[in-house]
């Protein structure tokens, strides 16, 4: 296990709904496609019928069981891939050991939410999505604009086009309309250093020496992110259902 991660625990599935029934998870559909995997349903849907089973719904005892009320971090320990989990906290500590303000340590710790749980795929907008209740305006600007600016030189403020993108992407690659767009709305806007100090501290080459404990991150947190006393994904939020789809990512419905 990645260091400083909470164990997990897990439920015992005698206590999960639908206990005593085989639960059958279907991968939501936007990761079937272009997979050479054909399509799931229909034969869980005749498997269904023939057996009994029943689709997933709540509580997975193969995850690690989130408290009632989750808040930020406990989605951290919980649910984020170790490289997600790593990446985060070591950008983070980049911008804090860099002497960086508070307002760019929080938007690098939470510049690639959505890829920890949720979507890889425009990870920028979702993830600026996820969190705009709960930060500041500049905070979630930040984050939505990293997506444009990361493939985008300024080299009068440190920045050069990553080497892991040419591996990642190749050589040739070049980004979409809709980002060279973004990336030149965001040249002019008075937020604009925050969203590319972002891209300056995110630690492209992912190192798995370097553990960072997330509990440094508390005060900051404590300052910067409205967690809600109901926990995320149950306060009513215009973006509650994105965090209650990281706590059960295999309710059929
Ligand atoms: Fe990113
Ligand atoms: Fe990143």
């Amino acid at each position: 296990m990645v260091a400083h991660r909470k164990p997990p625990v897990f439920l015992d599935p005698a206590h999960c709904p639908q206990a005593g029934r085989e639960r059958m998870k279907l991968p939501q559909p936007i990761a079937n496609f272009g997979s050479e995997h054909p399509d799931p349903e229909p034969a869980l849907l005749r498997r269904m019928r023939e057996t009994g089973a029943v689709f997933m719904m709540g509580d997975n005892p193969e995850l690690p069981q989130m408290p009632a009320r989750p808040q930020l971090l406990d989605f951290f320990h919980y649910r984020f891939s170790d490289i997600a989990f790593m990446h985060l906290l070591q950008s983070a500590r980049t911008a804090l050991d860099a002497g960086q303000n508070e307002t760019v340590v929080i938007a690098c710790l939470l510049h690639d939410i959505s890829n920890g749980a949720l979507m890889r795929s425009d990870h920028g907008y979702w993830g600026a999505q996820m969190i705009a209740p709960y930060v500041s305006e500049e905070v979630a600007w930040a984050v939505q604009y990293h997506q444009a600016l990361r493939y985008f030189a300024d080299e009068a403020a440190g920045f050069k086009y990553p080497d892991a993108y040419n591996q990642f992407f190749g050589p040739d690659y070049k980004p979409p309309q809709y980002i060279c767009k973004a990336h030149e709305q965001a040249r002019n806007h008075r937020w604009y250093m925050t969203s590319r100090l972002i891209t300056i501290y995110d630690v492209y080459a992912f190192n798995d020496n370097w553990d960072v404990n997330p509990e440094i991150f508390t005060d900051i947190i404590g300052r910067h992110f409205k967690q809600p006393a109901e926990g995320l994904g149950f306060d009513n939020s215009p973006v509650a259902h994105m965090w209650r789809s990281m706590i059960w990512p295999n309710n059929f419905l």
